[in-house]
């Protein structure tokens, strides 16, 4: 067992050298697939970023080729399928995103994935905890309400956990919702913050246009709705090919862009995110997504869910209910199937 206050240590001088020398390797484990391909074409054109490192278990490599040929400062770098590539891949990550895994059919929910994703990211959370126990990780994979806490579960094995660095990617779900209400205002949809607090899934995501600027919108069942299914909007259109891909790699490339500018100095950046939460942790709810403001080391500060109207309380007790059966779904995962 690693000693709590080495840990530590060694991730406040990671904060610190790696904000001091303003350099940010990002890395994509599922590189190849639907979203990772045009996640990590985002992210070589983010001038923080300035080393790439792209991961699949087919077809690296060649994507990583292509990518580099993009006239932009950072280099990039894939790696074959085996364990040492993946561990040089990782080594000296300041960012993991991981979309690895399947992505639903029509008629599928996204716990329908879990026996596939779950031993996915349980293994890729291994190797990070081996080889980049200080990095930030980004989870795509679905269930993501059930897929962090397996991350969670992991770390802390390995006697590496640090709730600050380990995030669930809920951001399309507001990205999605801010587009939806401008929409039917006829608003610009980057004027449209709109807080959406809960997991990333059905019923537990829960909009909250009371405190958005939008009062009446919360008795609008329709628009509720479409917030909590917008995934099955696309899985339904895409017809068998897949869920989205192009709307979440925005979604993915704008949440590391503000991991990175709070890492390099700015204040006040704060994004949703399904994170280790003080908020619910009484009920026995130890993730939630709600706006968490980031810095250097992390989450920085984890925001109360706030004043919410009778149709807003509904909606959370129905969040709370289903997330904690997800949590503990995964938890009980790692626990019956821990990693080899
Ligand atoms: P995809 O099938 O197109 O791509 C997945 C990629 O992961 C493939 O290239 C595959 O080879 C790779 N992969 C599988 N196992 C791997 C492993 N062990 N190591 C490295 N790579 C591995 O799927 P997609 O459309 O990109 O979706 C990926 C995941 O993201 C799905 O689980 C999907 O449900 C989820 N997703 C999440 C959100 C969100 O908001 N969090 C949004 C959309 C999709
Ligand atoms: C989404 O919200 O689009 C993703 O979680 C993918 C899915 O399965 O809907």
């Amino acid at each position: 067992m690693v000693p709590a206050r080495a840990v530590f240590g060694a991730f406040q001088r990671r904060a610190f050298s790696a904000s001091a020398r303003n350099l940010s390797k990002v890395t994509v484990l599922g590189a190849a697939g639907g979203i990772g391909q045009p996640l990590s074409l985002l992210l070589k054109l983010n001038p923080r970023v300035t080393e790439l490192a792209l991961y699949d278990i087919r077809g690296g490599p060649g994507v990583a080729a292509d990518i580099s040929h993009i006239n932009t400062k950072s280099t990039v770098k894939g790696s074959d399928p085996t364990p040492t590539g993946l561990a040089s891949t990782l080594k000296g990550s300041d960012i993991v995103l991981i979309p690895a895994g399947v992505p639903r059919k029509p008629g599928m929910t996204r716990d329908d994935l879990f026996n596939t994703n779950a031993s996915i990211v349980r293994d890729l959370a291994k190797a990070c905890a081996e080889s980049c126990p200080e990095a930030n990780l980004l989870i795509i994979s679905n269930p993501v309400n059930s897929t962090v806490p397996i991350v969670a579960e992991v770390y802390k094995a390995a006697g590496v956990y640090n709730p600050k660095r380990l995030f669930g990617v809920t951001t399309l779900d507001v990205v999605r919702a801010s587009r939806f209400v401008s929409e039917l205002k006829g608003t610009d949809p980057k004027d449209e913050k709109i807080t959406v607090v809960g997991g990333h899934s059905g019923v537990t995501i829960v909009p909250l246009f009371s405190q958005s600027g939008h009062p009446d919108l919360t008795s609008n069942a329709e628009l509720v709705k479409r917030v909590q299914f917008g995934g099955d909007e696309v899985v339904k259109a895409k017809d068998g090919a897949g869920s989205a891909t192009l709307s979440m790699a925005m979604a993915g490339a704008r949440m590391a862009e503000s991991l990175l500018r709070a890492a390099q100095g700015e204040k006040g950046v704060v994004e949703p995110s399904f994170v280790d939460s003080p908020l619910y942790k009484d009920q026995g709810i130890d993730f939630f997504a709600s706006k968490v403001e980031l810095g250097p080391n992390g989450v920085e500060k984890v925001f109360p869910v706030g004043d919410i109207d009778g149709n807003e309380e509904k909606l959370l007790e129905a969040c709370l209910g289903d997330l904690k059966k997800n949590i503990e779904k995964g938890v009980a995962f790692v626990a019956a199937n821990p990693p080899k």
